[in-house]
């Protein structure tokens, strides 16, 4: 119905002045915060592990394109590390990883698709790419989330760097599925 539409309408437009009054500093303090700094040391705790892992996916990889990959985005999410510390000191706070349960899962189900498939197979880099990509939706889920708690807090800085890292997610994300398509599901169908 047209009323009620209209309706929902002015009722939104007058809540949003209500939301701009809540200043950054006001919601240091808040549940909202705290929220904010608790998934921060989960991701925190997901990139450390990642710097971990990734060697060894990259390691049991076979394709040239799948290692350089990896290898590229080892590189970048040393930069994600680096760049949550940025923010933990822009919060004011000391870096502090919280055990990420999700991307433990992730990891030792990619260690365990590598165990269960063939060396210089292509069918274990499909497998690969898999838990990757596995990988880098998580993280774009949790930079995503991040990136918009910062900016209702009024924490543009943070935002700024989280949208910088959830890019790269995305593009790690976008070329993986490039490496798969143009060879390597091909070459695993046929082996
Ligand atoms: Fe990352």
């Amino acid at each position: 119905m047209p009323t009620s539409r209209t309706t929902t309408k002015t009722a939104s437009t007058t809540r949003k002045p209500a939301r701009k009054s809540n200043t950054a500093e006001q919601m240091s303090n808040s549940k909202f915060h705290e929220l904010f700094m608790e998934e921060l040391k989960d991701i925190y705790w997901a990139e450390k592990n990642l710097v971990k892992a990734l060697p060894k996916m990259q390691k049991a990889a076979t394709s040239e394109d799948l290692k350089d990959a990896i290898g590229h985005h080892l590189e970048e999410t040393k930069i994600h590390v680096s760049r949550l510390e940025d923010i933990f000191e822009m919060m004011g706070k000391k870096a502090q990883a919280k055990k990420c349960e999700a991307m433990e899962g992730l990891i030792m189900e990619a260690q365990r698709g590598v165990e269960d498939t063939e060396e210089d197979s292509m069918v274990r880099d499909a497998g690969i790419i898999i838990s990757a990509q596995k990988v880098e939706h998580y993280e774009i889920s949790a930079y995503g989330s991040l990136r918009t708690l910062a900016n209702v807090m009024g924490h543009a800085d943070a935002a700024e760097l989280l949208e910088q890292t959830l890019e790269e997610e995305k593009h790690a994300d976008s070329l993986l599925t490039e490496i798969a398509e143009s060879t390597i599901n091909e070459e695993a169908a046929a082996e």
